[in-house]
């Protein structure tokens, strides 16, 4: 069992790069269902999430070269169409593959995913989908049957109670590039990971217009072609690098920073005091370089999360501890996920003065949070303990870190090129308390599994 050892305190200093993104590579991999062609990814995060979309693929008959960085993938067996609960429970994006499965092979069986740890995660809307597309479905032991013999061309609204799904959208749309006839999605989700799709089917001659606005339009043609593409960098990893910088009060580098989709996290920095600086004007906006340094009193601010080009839900829980160091109460309110406030008890733990009502947490800020023992529950709840570590006083240990590797490739050793004193060990933790100083102090008879170091310019 491996967790996190954290020595707070340290400025951050230097030079990063963002990996590519986690939630555009998915669908991105999945769509290499559509043909019999080869796919050629670049820019494949190493992450588990990946290589866990990478043996399901393989289960559906894909062959797969490489694991991350440039993943080349070819569908060599057509006859695969079931996708078990094994895999569907131990990530929810397996529902990728449901629109690209039933596009080419007409058919799906796909476990039904169950909740989250943040709460009832429905695909409704992507049932619904298929359905206006002409599928049958049918459910028998908490599998689902979709079946299609021909896809139809339709109008599809893909509202619902919390905005649209980016999911529900990309498998839509991927269904739609092999249905007879025109296909209308309104209501679609503007997401950037749903336009990096889009631009990858019509590299692979699919017909679309309008990804990244609420209507898309989808012209069904006869069959898909390979592509050679390069996945987006990651907007939710840039925005924690970001956070990591100004939490620490420090003078961060970042590359491949995708400015362009990130405007509301940027008005926000701005809004606390956190500086966000483009040092070349005329770089393209999806891979621009910025400089994120942050003024001494930082202020407090309001966060709504909203489907894009909105707060996404998916920066949420990093705000809020940075929030923690700023000077007054602030307020956070989660439209996406009401229930996505696992790090509130564990931030609080390490002082942070939190109260939740229902959707809303109000941030008092300005006290200095405190090292302890905690413990990540979900992905972003894991990256937002990390962060308080950095700008604690003392020593924090997190453990279950394996839902911050779902996410994030060895963040420690970034960190740590950065200036952090972050200490990957396995093993069972003791926590002790040094009797007078009232200072947590951990004590492993652990191993300590070394964190490879990057070579960063220093900024
Ligand atoms: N929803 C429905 N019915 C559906 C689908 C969604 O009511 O059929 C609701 C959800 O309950 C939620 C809202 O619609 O309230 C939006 O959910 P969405 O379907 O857009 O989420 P998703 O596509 O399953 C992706 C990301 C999430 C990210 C959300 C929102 C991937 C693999 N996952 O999920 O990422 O939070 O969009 O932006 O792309 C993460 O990376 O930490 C993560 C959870």
């Amino acid at each position: 069992m491996e967790y996190l050892r954290i020595q707070g305190g340290r400025r951050l200093a230097g030079r990063v790069r963002v990996d590519g993104s986690k939630n555009a590579a998915l669908p991105l991999l999945a769509a290499a269902l559509l043909t019999d062609q080869p796919i050629t990814l670049h820019n494949v995060p190493a992450l588990t999430d990946i290589k866990n979309m990478l043996s399901l693929l393989r289960e559906l008959g894909v062959e797969v070269i490489g694991e991350s960085g440039t993943v080349t993938l070819r569908s060599v067996d057509e006859n695969q169409v079931h996708t078990r609960y094994e895999i569907v429970r131990s990530m929810r994006a397996s529902i990728n593959v449901l629109g690209p499965m039933l596009a080419r092979r007409r058919r799906a069986v796909i476990a039904m995913p169950g909740g989250c740890a943040f709460g009832e995660r429905p695909i409704d809307l992507h049932l619904r989908g298929m359905q206006a597309l002409g599928a049958s479905i049918s459910l028998e032991s908490g599998d689902m049957s979709v079946t299609a013999p021909q896809l139809k061309g339709a109008t599809i609204f893909l509202g619902g109670p919390n905005g649209s799904t980016v999911l529900g959208t990309a498998n839509v749309m991927c269904a739609a590039t092999l249905a007879k006839g025109t296909t209308i999605i309104e209501c679609a989700a503007c997401e950037p990971e749903v336009v990096d799709l889009a631009h990858m089917l019509i590299k692979m001659g699919a017909k679309i217009r309008g990804a990244g606005s609420a209507r898309i339009v989808i012209e069904g043609v006869e069959s898909l072609g390979g592509a050679e593409y390069t996945v987006m960098p990651d907007r939710i990893v840039a925005g924690t690098y970001a956070v990591a910088a100004a939490v620490t009060n420090g003078d961060v580098i970042i590359d491949d920073f995708p400015i362009d989709c990130m405007l509301a996290v940027i008005d926000r920095f701005q809004h606390i005091g956190v500086i966000v600086e483009q040092l070349d004007p005329y770089q393209d906006t999806m891979h621009a370089t910025v400089r994120v340094t942050s003024t001494r009193l930082l202020k407090p601010t309001q966060i709504t999360t909203q489907p894009h080009p909105g707060f996404p839900t998916d920066l949420q829980a990093q705000f809020m501890t940075l929030l923690c160091f700023a000077h007054g109460n602030s307020v956070i309110t989660e439209k996406i996920y009401a229930e996505r406030f696992l790090h509130v008890a564990e931030l609080t733990r390490m002082g942070a003065n939190l109260q939740r009502f229902g959707p809303t947490v109000v941030v008092s800020g300005g006290t200095q949070l405190k090292g302890a023992p905690v413990m990540a529950s979900d992905l972003r709840a894991s990256a937002s303990l990390v962060l308080a570590g950095l700008a604690a006083e003392g020593v924090t240990t997190i453990s279950q870190i394996e839902y911050l590797d779902r996410g994030y490739h060895r963040l420690e050793s970034t960190l740590n090129a950065l200036g952090a004193s972050i200490e990957r060990l396995t093993g069972e933790a003791i926590v002790e308390t040094v009797a007078g100083s009232g200072a947590q102090m951990l004590e492993s008879k652990s191993a300590r599994t070394p964190s490879p170091t990057l070579s960063l310019a220093r900024g």
